[in-house]
C-alpha cells in the first residue's frame, strides 16, 4: 500500500491543479445514507420516480416536499467527517484545488472548504417551481397543507436540487468541466460514477492527461481506468492521504534544520 500511497502523493506538490469529485460515500460515515449501496441506499427503500422529478412535485408536492423536509431533518442533525475536513485542510495546502460534489448535504462547506461546486444543487435552499429563483424560506408564504409559495407568483416552493430528468445548474457544470479538462491529478471520492453528466468528469479528466485516483470500497465502472486506487471509506482514507502528503510535501518545506 505504501508504494501506492508513494505513488498518489508524488502527483500532488502544492503547485498541481487538483481535482476532488465527491459523491454521497464522503457523508455515510456522518449518517447519511448513500443512494445505491444494497440494503441501506436511498434508491433501494424509496422510488426516486416518485420522490424526485418534477412530474412528482406536480402529482403529489406534499408528498414530495415532506421527503424532503426529512433530509433536511435528518441532515441538522449530522456532522462533517474525517474525510470532510481532510479534504478542506487539502484545499488550505493547494492554492489550485478544486473540490466539486454531487452531494446536496452542504457537509463540505460546513467542515470549511471555502469553495465548492454544488452540480446538485443543495438542499437547504428552495426556489420558486415557475420562475426558477431561489426565495428565502423567511419570505415564502405559508399555504394551507403545509407547504411554502412564492411571495412573487404564488407558485410552489420545492427544494433547489436537481430532480431525475432535469439540466445541472449550466455554470457549475461548466466550470466542473473546464477544471477537469485542466487539472494534474483527479479524485473520483465516494461516488458510484453512474449518473451523468458527473460520471463523466473523471473520464474527461483522464483524456485530458490527468493521474486518475479513486478512493471507494466498492468497484466502479471507472475502476479499470484509475491510474491509482485506494479501497476504503473516506473518512479513513482521506485523513490518511493527508498525513501522507504532509510527510512528503512538508518536511521538504521545513525550517531548514
Ligand atoms: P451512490 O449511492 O450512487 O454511490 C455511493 C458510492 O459511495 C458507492 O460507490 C459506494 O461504494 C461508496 N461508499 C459507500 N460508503 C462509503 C464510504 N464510507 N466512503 C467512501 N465511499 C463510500 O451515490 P452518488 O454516486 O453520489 O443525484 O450518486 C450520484 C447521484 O445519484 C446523487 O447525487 C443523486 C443520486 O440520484 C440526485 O439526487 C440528482
Amino acid at each position: 500500500m505504501q508504494a501506492e500511497w508513494d505513488k498518489i502523493t508524488a502527483h500532488l506538490p502544492p503547485s498541481a491543479r487538483v481535482v476532488v469529485l465527491t459523491g454521497a460515500g464522503v457523508s455515510e460515515e456522518s449518517g447519511i445514507p448513500t443512494f445505491r449501496d444494497p440494503q441501506t441506499g436511498l434508491w433501494a427503500q424509496y422510488d426516486p420516480m416518485v420522490l424526485a422529478t418534477a412530474e412528482a412535485f406536480a402529482r403529489d408536492p406534499k408528498l414530495v416536499w415532506d421527503w424532503y423536509e426529512w433530509r433536511r431533518e435528518a441532515r441538522r442533525n449530522v456532522q462533517p467527517n474525517a474525510g470532510h475536513r481532510a479534504l478542506a485542510e487539502l484545499a488550505q495546502n493547494i492554492p489550485q484545488f478544486v473540490l466539486v460534489t454531487q452531494n446536496i448535504d452542504g457537509l463540505h462547506r460546513l467542515a470549511g472548504s471555502p469553495e465548492v461546486i454544488e452540480l446538485h444543487g443543495n438542499l437547504q435552499r428552495n426556489k420558486c417551481s415557475r420562475e426558477n429563483v431561489v426565495i428565502d424560506r423567511a419570505r415564502a408564504r405559508p399555504t394551507e397543507n403545509g407547504l411554502l409559495a412564492c411571495p412573487n407568483c404564488g407558485a410552489l416552493l420545492r427544494p433547489d436540487v436537481v430532480w431525475f430528468g432535469e439540466m445541472l445548474p449550466r455554470e457549475a457544470l461548466s466550470c466542473a468541466i473546464g477544471e477537469a479538462e485542466r487539472c494534474d491529478v483527479f479524485f473520483s471520492v465516494g461516488t458510484s460514477a453512474v449518473v451523468e453528466p458527473a460520471a463523466s468528469l473523471p473520464r474527461l479528466a483522464k483524456q485530458y492527461g490527468a493521474f486518475l485516483v479513486e478512493i471507494n470500497p466498492r468497484e466502479t465502472p471507472i475502476s479499470g481506468m484509475a491510474d491509482a486506487t485506494v479501497h476504503g471509506k473516506s473518512g479513513e482514507v482521506l485523513p490518511e492521504l493527508m498525513r501522507q502528503w504532509r510527510l512528503r510535501w512538508l518536511k521538504q518545506s521545513g525550517p531548514g534544520e
